[in-house]
């Protein structure tokens, strides 16, 4: 028995979100905020949190800097029963940040990554890695410190018997480089959105991105989210659609696919079925749309329990 489920590798950052904004800025001016959040931000830790909150054990390895932000991160990890002590302070880089300016439906973002660029393959502890039965990174393009060393890591975890997945997220600079040929062979799950995949791919559509990840990894399986549309599984054979378990009126779809990847890895390292994993992925990915930002669905696992019945007729 190991004494961790998963361990999380990748990017760390609070989202300072401005609310009821008077109009837009302008260079020179200063307009004023109804209200200001100020929330544990990045896809890691959503899905960390999610994970945790879902019932499995998990740590996080990340850096963030000495400020005041840090506190924030490592205080709402902790407060999600996410294990922090090997996540690394930097003295050089501030903790990342994201600056919402939040107008109802629209939002302008403009992210600082700090720390989170730092990571290196040196930061990780590979005797910690041991300790758990699953790796799980996410956001390559936004690491470039430790992104030349994921066929590296994940052989690491791979020789050590733990599986493996990976959720790219999006390329700010949308050139895709991946590294797929050294990466992949090490992967147990691939987890994009589907603009993602067909990026990565460079495919014009589903199965002929497929047909070349068919080529390139045969044994790897394949998890692509398409929003509203639901998710697709390739198992090596097979492609599976799951549909969304529609939520007409989301609160915000913050985090949806982050949350969509806690379920399905909940459900993955318990030894459940494709089929089981990708439905399980679908409701907590609906649920996370009925409440606000990325891990408050789940913060009260009751009130998530009732959610997924009343809404979905599902269990959590
Ligand atoms: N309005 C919605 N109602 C119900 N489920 C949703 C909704 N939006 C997203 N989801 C679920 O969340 C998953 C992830 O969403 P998606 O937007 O594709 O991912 P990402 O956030 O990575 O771009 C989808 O596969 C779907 O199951
Ligand atoms: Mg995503």
């Amino acid at each position: 028995m190991k004494p961790l489920d998963i361990i999380v590798t990748g990017e760390l950052n609070v989202d300072i979100i401005l609310n009821s904004i008077n109009g837009f800025p302008e260079m020179g001016k200063e307009i004023l905020a109804g209200s200001l959040d100020m929330t544990l931000g990045s896809s890691s830790a959503i899905f960390a949190g999610n994970l945790s909150s879902l019932g499995s054990k998990v740590a996080f390895i990340g850096k963030i800097g000495r400020d005041g932000f840090s506190s924030t991160v490592l205080e709402s990890l902790q407060k999600l029963g996410v294990d922090t002590s090997h996540i690394i302070r930097s003295d050089v880089f501030n903790t990342g940040a994201t600056i919402v300016l939040n107008y109802g439906n629209d939002r302008a973002m403009v992210t600082y990554p700090g720390a989170m660029e730092d990571l290196k393959a040196a930061d990780i502890d590979l005797r910690f890695l041991s300790n758990a039965r699953h790796l799980h990174f996410s956001s390559v393009f936004l690491q470039p410190g430790i992104r030349p060393s994921l066929p590296w890591l994940f052989a690491q975890a791979k020789s050590m018997g733990l599986t493996t997945s990976l959720d790219p997220q999006w390329d700010p600079e949308e050139k895709w480089e991946i590294n797929a040929a050294e990466l992949f062979p090490y992967l147990d799950v691939f987890m994009p959105n589907m603009a993602e995949f067909l990026n990565i791919t460079s495919s014009e559509t589903l199965e002929k991105g497929i047909e070349k990840i068919k080529n390139l990894a045969p044994g790897l399986m394949l998890v692509i989210k398409d929003g509203t549309n639901g998710a697709y599984a390739w198992n090596g054979s097979r492609l599976l659609h799951q549909p969304s378990f529609l939520n007409e009126n989301p609160v915000d779809c913050i985090g949806a696919g982050d949350s969509f990847n806690a379920g399905f890895i909940r459900k993955f390292t318990s030894g459940a079925s494709l089929e089981e994993s990708l439905e399980y992925g679908a409701i907590t990915g609906a649920v996370s749309t009925t409440c606000a930002g990325g891990t408050g669905a789940f913060a009260d696992m009751k009130k998530a329990g009732e959610f997924a019945r009343e809404l979905f007729n599902k269990t959590l």
